[in-house]
């Protein structure tokens, strides 16, 4: 049954007055008690994860958390194999100073996360209540949108793009990679392969589907005409670009499962599958 439709208000300039938060007669408050739900889950996990700084490599696999592998203590795990993106141990991640390396890791693809337009009206809705859901009053006198600071600094996700593209290449070198057995030779595929693939895959296409990535792609051009392959390129990003909030739901919790998987495959809490 369709909702019913609000008398017109005359244009004082002021809010409508209504006697409640809002004239909806639906569940809106659904959507955002799941959306945050699942958000706090994940970042429930994912600090605890970043602070556990072990069973985060079990060759060949190495969780996406702790993706490149910089710390010595990664060094000393991969036994002399060659494993991700061979970034010399700098030793000081280790335990000297017991500073977990995916706190420092996870700065760029968090970032690109906090600040993507899709997560912020999450976040904006379900935590912060501005506004809850469309056409229901939030609870704050007043509205500066992201005029300000701190909010102005979410500008800065078309950089953190830059950033999470690389992320993306390095997620899928280490799904390439997987494909070594622990001897590091090429022919191996486990349980632990297809879970870093898949990683892989949708971390690539959530990055590529990103409105700032659309906008460097096809944005300030006045003629398309001039750029055929830039107009292509554009119109596969923006078909991808209208899938933006699922594909930014199913990477969260596909690299959640795939650190987790890492994680139990480590501590030897279970054992790898092999196909071949
Ligand atoms: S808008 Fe979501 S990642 Fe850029």
């Amino acid at each position: 049954m369709a909702a019913p439709v609000a008398p017109a208000q005359p244009r004082t300039g002021a809010r409508a007055a209504i006697p409640g938060r809002t004239l909806r007669t639906d569940r809106w408050w659904v959507s955002p008690a799941i959306s945050g739900g699942v958000l706090a889950a994940f970042a429930v996990y994912a600090t605890w994860a970043a602070f556990q700084n072990s069973d985060y490599f079990a060759r060949p696999y190495i969780s996406p958390l702790y993706s490149p592998c910089i710390a010595s203590i990664c060094e000393r795990a991969r036994s002399g194999a060659v494993h991700g993106i061979h970034v010399p141990s700098i030793g000081i991640f280790g335990p000297w100073w017991g500073i977990s390396p995916a706190i420092l890791i996870l700065i760029f693809p968090l970032g690109f996360r906090i600040t993507c337009y899709y997560y912020r009206k999450t976040y904006y809705r379900s935590f912060w209540l501005s506004p809850p859901a469309c056409a229901v009053a939030e609870p704050h006198k007043r509205y500066t949108g992201e005029t300000r600071f701190p909010l102005i600094l979410q500008n800065i996700h078309r950089y953190f793009f830059y950033a999470a593209a690389l992320f993306a290449a390095l997620n899928t070198y280490d799904a390439v990679v997987s494909f070594r057995n622990t001897r590091d030779q090429w022919g191996h595929m486990g349980l632990g392969t297809l879970v870093l693939c898949a990683n892989a895959v949708m971390l690539s296409l959530y990055t590529v589907s990103c409105h700032s990535c659309r906008h460097i792609i096809g944005g300030r051009l006045k003629h398309f005409s001039k750029h055929p392959i830039r107009f292509k390129a554009w119109g596969v990003v923006s078909k991808l670009n209208k899938h933006h909030m699922e594909l930014a739901w199913v990477s969260l919790v596909v690299v959640a499962l795939a650190d987790l998987y890492v994680r139990l495959v480590a501590s030897g809490t279970i054992h790898d599958p092999r196909f071949f």
